[in-house]
């Protein structure tokens, strides 16, 4: 739908407010050669408008996905030479009695592929998961204070090979690398700044309200509005279709990139470009999303799933079977080649990605074009994407509109193949809300995935009608695991066998972690040893609702404290062994592969951690976890008329949308 088709010319005007297009910003330009080792903004100075121009010389094509990229080939080789240092200091400090890690890195590290290849996955579940994933980086970092003390995690990081988020798990992943890799605690250090220039994560400052003026902020709330519609409308202007989905990532832009407005011209393709990427000091952050005819109900099975990495977009699943380059996204393609000689590039905007994989809360915007918010939000916003609404039918508002890449390439396989409009969803509709997807595609022979898992699937009525609500009880594990079962999509995937959810209650799989295909020699093909981190209540009861959209700052860093407590199983307290038992199962796939026995430590620790195939299956309890640790002491928010309002209007709104 385009934009202009929607709004009378009279209204954008109105909405525009100033009336001028947004000018250039010499800013962003100065900052680009400033900041030359950060994301960076690539489409200064045409911020959020995406260019038109000639392609190169070689001009892109859809590359078949029977390989890797030869990009992600070469990089890996850099990459995973790099994970060894790390890998060797971090496995001797987790007391692998039995075995000499250093000795056993030495002996392999001229053949980096027998070592163990490191995944980790962010499940969605808006700022909860984002939180909560934050806090098992956190924990997983080198550089947090402490994190390298006896029995610590810190180092994880730096030894994984593939970092994955989807919908609030992509918002970590992407705000960590549109901002040079920045850790959690600079990102927490910044709120006592001196020079309180700190803009990013400031989730008491809803995307409602805008950010606050200061440091890098320029804007009030009616400016923020203003440079909302006006990104949205040049967008448009330029001849691009646009949704709801713009508005709703620019808007997260503000929380999410340290930069003024958001970083309108910061691209996902320029990650690729910074030297601490190329130089392989960072994992590979992957982004996914699902596609959907508007109007469609998603089913794990046959959903076609895809990914955005810094190179390249596009899905290995057999309907497709094909990526482009991530920097002309936004192109038309036909038959696997551009249609013409123009090229488009500055459409892969970080935020757009963000915002697409998480599509699913772009209905919080709907909100905001509710009759009955008069009051609650300035009159300009109000009107503009009530109009944006009026235009679009119910099934438009949570999609992402890309112009699609795959037109006329694969014809008898592709269910998009004659169509011009490739629309994309948030990347948990297929109920597969841990990104293990890119993770489990044979080529990349992961061994091992610590899957975090901050969904929210129990409610009041399930198991029983008292269990608490927010927390994870399997059901995404599960569907990933039945998708690599049918046939006709598996594509070559496999994964362990993952039990019926009144198991995961029965046995506490959803309230501890729980290793999964600890057998290698039970499996249906090659799969990666899954390491299930369900959220659970270790601190603070992280089960907060999927639409909270305003946390204070006390309740952010509880999260992800509560987060860092999963990972650490409480420093230790929990499990003295918990940090030996984590290296085991980063070695077990690659000591399986050099045939090394299995030091008895690990073998003890799989007792303890792997799911050993038993079953129950009868009703549940009713499922209230109980605080694992002492509980911090924690004054909500008090969200304000504001945030208190929005959460009704969004309850009511998700119950008559059923999209829960
Ligand atoms: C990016 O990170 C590196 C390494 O931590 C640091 O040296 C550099 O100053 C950072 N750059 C910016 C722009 O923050
Ligand atoms: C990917 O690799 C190709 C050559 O294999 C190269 O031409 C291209 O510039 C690379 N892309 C990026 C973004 O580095
Ligand atoms: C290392 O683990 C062994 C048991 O395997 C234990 O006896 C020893 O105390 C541990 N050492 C440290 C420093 O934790
Ligand atoms: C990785 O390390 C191996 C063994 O030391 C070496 O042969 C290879 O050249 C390295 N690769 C890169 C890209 O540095
Ligand atoms: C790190 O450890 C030291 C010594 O145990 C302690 O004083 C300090 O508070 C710790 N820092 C953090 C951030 O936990
Ligand atoms: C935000 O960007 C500024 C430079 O503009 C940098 O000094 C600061 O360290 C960044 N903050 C974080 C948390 O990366
Ligand atoms: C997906 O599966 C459901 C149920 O089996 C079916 O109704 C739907 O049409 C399928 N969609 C596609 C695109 O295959
Ligand atoms: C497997 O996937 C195909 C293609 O989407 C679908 O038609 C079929 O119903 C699925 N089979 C099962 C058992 O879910
Ligand atoms: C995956 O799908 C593609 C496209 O349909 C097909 O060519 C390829 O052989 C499949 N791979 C496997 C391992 O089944
Ligand atoms: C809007 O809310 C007010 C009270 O806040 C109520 O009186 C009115 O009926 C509502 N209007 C609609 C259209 O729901
Ligand atoms: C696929 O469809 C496109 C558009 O209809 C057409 O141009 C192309 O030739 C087809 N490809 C094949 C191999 O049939
Ligand atoms: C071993 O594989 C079988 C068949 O896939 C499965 O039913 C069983 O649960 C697996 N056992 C474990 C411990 O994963």
């Amino acid at each position: 739908m385009r934009f202009s088709t929607l709004l009378p010319s009279a209204t954008a005007a109105t909405l525009l407010i100033s009336a001028e297009a947004r000018v250039v910003v010499p800013e962003e330009v100065q900052a680009a050669n400033r900041l030359a080792n950060r994301a960076f903004p690539a489409n200064a100075p045409h911020g959020y408008t995406p260019q038109t121009g000639n392609c190169p010389s070689n001009r892109p094509t859809v590359r078949a996905a029977s390989s890797l990229s030869p990009n992600e080939t070469a990089w890996l080789e850099v990459r995973r030479n790099a994970t060894l240092d790390p890998m060797r200091d971090l496995l001797s400090r987790l007391n692998i009695t039995g075995l000499d890690t250093t000795a056993y890195i030495n002996d392999h590290q001229n053949n980096a592929s027998a070592l163990p290849n490191i995944g980790i996955a962010v499940s969605g579940g808006g700022y909860r998961a984002m939180l909560n994933g934050a806090g098992v980086v956190e924990a997983f970092d080198s550089r947090t204070p402490n994190s390298t003390s006896a029995g610590q995690l810190g180092g994880l990081l730096q030894s994984t090979t593939y970092l994955s988020g989807l919908s609030g798990g992509s918002w970590l992943v992407g705000s960590l690398y549109s901002n040079n890799f920045t850790s959690i605690d600079s990102i927490l250090a910044q709120d006592t700044d001196a020079d309180n220039s700190g803009s990013l994560w400031q989730l008491g400052q809803d995307i409602f309200t805008g950010p606050a003026t200061g440091g890098i902020q320029l804007l009030d709330s009616a400016g923020y509005y203003a440079a909302l519609q006006s990104a949205v409308s040049d967008k448009d202007d330029a001849g691009f279709d646009v949704s709801l989905t713009d508005y709703w990532g620019r808007a997260l832009s503000y929380q999410l990139v340290n930069a003024t407005d958001g970083g309108p011209a910061y691209t996902w393709s320029s990650i690729a470009q910074q030297d601490w990427f190329t130089s392989g000091s960072t994992p590979l952050p992957l982004i996914v999303a699902d596609s959907r005819v508007p109007g469609e109900i998603l089913i794990a099975s046959n959903t076609t799933i895809f990914t955005f990495n810094p190179w390249e977009f596009g899905s290995p699943d057999p309907t497709i079977y094909g990526y482009i380059p991530m920097e002309y996204v936004g192109t038309n393609f036909s038959a696997g080649t551009t249609r013409s000689d123009q090229c488009v590039t500055g459409f892969d905007n970080v935020g757009f990605v963000m915002g697409t994989s998480a599509t699913l809360f772009n209905q919080a915007l709907t909100v905001v074009g509710g009759a009955n918010t008069t009051g609650l939000f300035p009159s300009a916003l109000q009107a503009g994407i009530t109009a944006v609404l009026s235009g679009l039918s119910s099934d438009d508002n949570d999609i992402a509109d890309y112009p699609n890449p795959f037109y006329g390439y694969n014809n008898n396989t592709n269910p998009y193949a004659v169509s011009r409009q490739l629309t994309l969803v948030d990347g948990g509709e297929d109920l597969q809300n841990v990104p293990l997807h890119p993770l489990i595609q044979p080529l990349r022979h992961v061994d091992v995935v610590f899957a975090v898992d901050t969904s929210a699937d129990t409610n009041a009525s399930l198991p029983t009608n008292a269990s608490a609500t927010g927390w994870p009880d399997g059901a995404s594990l599960i569907a990933t695991y039945e998708r690599s079962l049918n046939l006709t999509m598996e594509n070559g995937t496999s994964f362990p066998a993952i039990p019926d959810i009144n198991t995961f209650f029965n046995l506490g799989l959803n309230n501890r972690p729980t290793f999964f295909g600890c057998d290698p020699a039970n499996q249906t093909g090659p799969s990666p040893l899954i390491v299930y981190m369900p959220n659970a209540p270790y601190v603070y009861n992280s089960n907060t609702s999927t639409y909270d959209l305003n946390y204070n700052n006390t309740e952010r860093n509880a999260m992800i404290l509560n987060g860092y407590n999963m990972a650490t199983q409480g420093n230790g307290t929990l499990d003295s062994q918990w940090g030996t038992c984590v290296g085991c199962a980063i070695l077990s796939r690659s000591l399986d592969r050099t045939g090394t026995p299995v030091p008895d430590v690990c073998t003890s620790c799989f007792d303890r951690y792997c799911w050993d195939g038993t079953t129950n299956s009868t009703q549940p309890e009713n499922y209230i976890p109980a605080m694992k640790l002492e509980e911090l002491s924690v004054t909500a928010s008090g969200a304000g008329k504001l945030g208190l309002s929005l959460s009704a209007v969004l309850v009511s709104l998700m119950v008559s949308a059923v999209l829960i």
